[in-house]
């Protein structure tokens, strides 16, 4: 058996604010993680909309943690107070940790991670979310590629406790430690992983996915008898369907196209069914109908 390692991650780096970068149902869940556990938070994005989009998504689920008793208002209020909405990048210049949480786009990404090795702080740690691209890629767009490191958040991410840590060969051990213990500290739960297309998780849950789509397309079952034969029998919180649903059918394709990319085994192409929801903008929970409607 392997020897038992010190298994406490330690913060090698002073971490007191963090940066997020983006709106959306990721980014939202995020900046709520790190306010609720006491972080100072900058979130940026690029309308005021969207920005209070932010606020909205959070109030809500606040909202809701009061009327169960779980939080009370002055609770709310200073969650609600440690946030700090901008429209401008600049404004991450202070931060220890830059979250980014933007669309799983590779081009998009790499754009950002130039424009953060400008803004940034020296030894701020850069760490993305991506859910399949290549924490390598982003961080040679950096000056400071040491930095640059992979906090893979679950979604939802105020109640998933997984993430995964993402180290490139590039990534220094100090900064993927740091990564770790952050996560502990807000109440998550870190695992370690390599650089490789889907990670873990969707390395083995998306091509399962997409198997459910093909099969319901083959006439192997409704949504719901999927949805339902896979509750039953693995007792997981949701089918196949409704977890794409969660999951929004365009951030569910970009991952399998990813994944194909990598590794391009056969009938893993992205069902027709999934190609065509997102053309007709049914991308789930977040538009209210996707493979099921809400
Ligand atoms: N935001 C914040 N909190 C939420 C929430 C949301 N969207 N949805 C539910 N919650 C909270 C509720 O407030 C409740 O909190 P409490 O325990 O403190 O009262 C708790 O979660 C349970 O909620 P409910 O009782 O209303 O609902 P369920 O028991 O049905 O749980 C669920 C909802 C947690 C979403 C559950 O169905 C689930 O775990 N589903 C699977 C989710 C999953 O597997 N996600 C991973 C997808 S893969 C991924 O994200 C990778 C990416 O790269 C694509």
């Amino acid at each position: 058996a392997a020897a038992a390692e010190d298994v406490t991650p330690q913060l090698r780096h002073d971490v007191t604010s963090i940066g997020v970068v983006g709106t959306g149902t990721m980014a939202s869940g995020i900046v709520q993680v790190f306010a609720q556990a006491g972080y100072d938070v900058t979130y940026v994005g690029r309308s005021q909309d969207k920005l209070d989009g932010v606020i909205a998504y959070i109030t809500k689920n606040l909202d809701r943690a009061v009327a169960k008793g779980k939080l009370d208002e002055d609770g709310k209020a200073s969650v609600l107070d440690r946030l700090t909405g901008s429209t401008e990048r600049e404004a991450l210049g202070g931060v220890d940790v830059v979250v980014e949480a933007i669309a799983e786009d590779l081009e998009i990404k790499r754009e950002l991670f130039r424009d953060l090795d400008r803004i940034a702080k020296p030894g701020a740690i850069l760490a993305t979310t991506t859910s399949s691209l290549s924490i390598a890629d982003l961080a040679a767009q950096t000056g400071r590629p040491g930095d640059v490191v992979g906090i893979h958040f679950f979604n939802p991410a105020p109640v998933m406790k997984l993430v995964e840590i993402v180290s490139a060969d590039t990534t220094s051990p100090e900064v993927a430690e740091t990564a770790k213990a952050l996560s502990l500290n807000v109440g998550k739960h870190p695992v370690s992983c390599g650089d490789r297309a889907g990670f873990i998780v969707n390395a083995l849950l998306f091509p399962y996915l997409n198997d459910a789509i093909r099969l319901h397309e083959n006439g192997g079952g409704s949504l719901e008898e999927i949805d339902t034969a896979i509750k039953e029998n693995a007792k997981l919180p949701m089918g196949p369907f409704e977890l794409l649903d969660v999951v929004g059918n365009d951030v569910s394709l970009a991952i399998q196209q990813t994944l194909v990319g990598a590794f391009g085994h056969d009938g893993w192409a992205p069902a027709p069914t999934l190609e065509k929801l997102v053309a007709d903008g049914q991308l789930g929970r977040k538009t209210k109908a996707g493979f099921h409607t809400y």
